[in-house]
């Protein structure tokens, strides 16, 4: 059976009080229909963790993430800990994405760890994957995000308690996107891959498509064998285009 949908939008560092009511807006949208066939996650940047995970109450809207620490606490200035987004109301937390690896320069050993450190605040890491526009171009782009899987996914899994998203990263703002082609001979290595790694369970998580995801070409892209959702960055920062592409479900 095909895993149950999730479209999740990343706010990124946009927004502030007052996109409350474009996460109200979100969740006005999530009715009955939509709630039967996919699920909705909106991380906002971690100001507005609160804020939003209370509005969620009872929505059924899932709030996350965009990344925690290693550690649950402790002297790192500056830094949010998984327990502590759980406690602001949180569920899941994106970790991996390319512009903390670029911005922050985070390995596969520290993505990994962060993904434990989520696991341990019962929080579902989103781990995030994907090629350069160069490791493309050279041939070599499922081998990195089969290396990349390796060096950051944890040990053990059992289904719904992990997703993956495939971002390559010269399809993330840019307006670019790779053939349905392309996504489905990646979304498939990544499924061999879990199934290797996990047995059975692997067959149950989610496996999120991002990289200009917009609601023009969600059917092409979110259509894909293999693509279990969607991670959306700017179209999210909009209630209706968020919710036409959850609505390609
Ligand atoms: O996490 C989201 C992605 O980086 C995609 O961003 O939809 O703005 O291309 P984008």
């Amino acid at each position: 059976a095909r895993p149950r949908p999730l479209v999740a939008g990343n706010w990124k560092m946009n927004g502030n009080k007052l996109s409350a009511r474009v996460f109200a807006a979100i969740i006005q949208g999530y009715d009955a229909a939509l709630r039967s066939k996919v699920e909705l996650l909106i991380c906002p940047p971690a100001t507005l963790t609160v804020t939003f995970g209370v509005v969620a109450v009872g929505s059924g809207v899932s709030v996350g993430g965009q990344d925690c620490h290693v550690k649950a606490s402790g002297a790192h200035t500056g830094d949010v800990s998984a327990p502590q987004l759980a406690d602001a109301g949180a569920s899941y937390v994106i970790v991996g994405h390319s512009e903390r690896r670029a911005d922050h320069g985070e390995t596969d050993a520290v993505v990994r760890a962060k993904a434990l450190a989520a696991r341990d605040a019962w929080l579902t890491p989103v781990v995030c994957v994907g090629e350069t526009r160069g490791q493309r171009e050279g041939g070599n782009a499922l081998d990195v995000v089969r290396a990349q899987l390796a060096g950051s996914l944890p040990e053990t899994a059992n289904g719904d308690d992990l997703v993956v998203a495939y971002e390559p990263v010269w399809a993330i703002g840019t307006g670019l996107t790779p053939t349905p082609a392309q996504v489905a001979e990646v979304h498939a290595a990544i499924r061999a891959a879990l199934v290797e790694r996990y047995g059975e369970a692997g067959a149950a998580i989610r496996i999120l498509y991002g990289g200009s995801v917009k609601p023009d070409n969600a059917f092409d892209l979110l259509s894909v064998s293999h693509v279990d959702g969607a991670l959306v960055g700017g179209a999210s920062l909009e209630a209706a285009d968020f919710l036409a592409i959850a609505d390609y479900y």
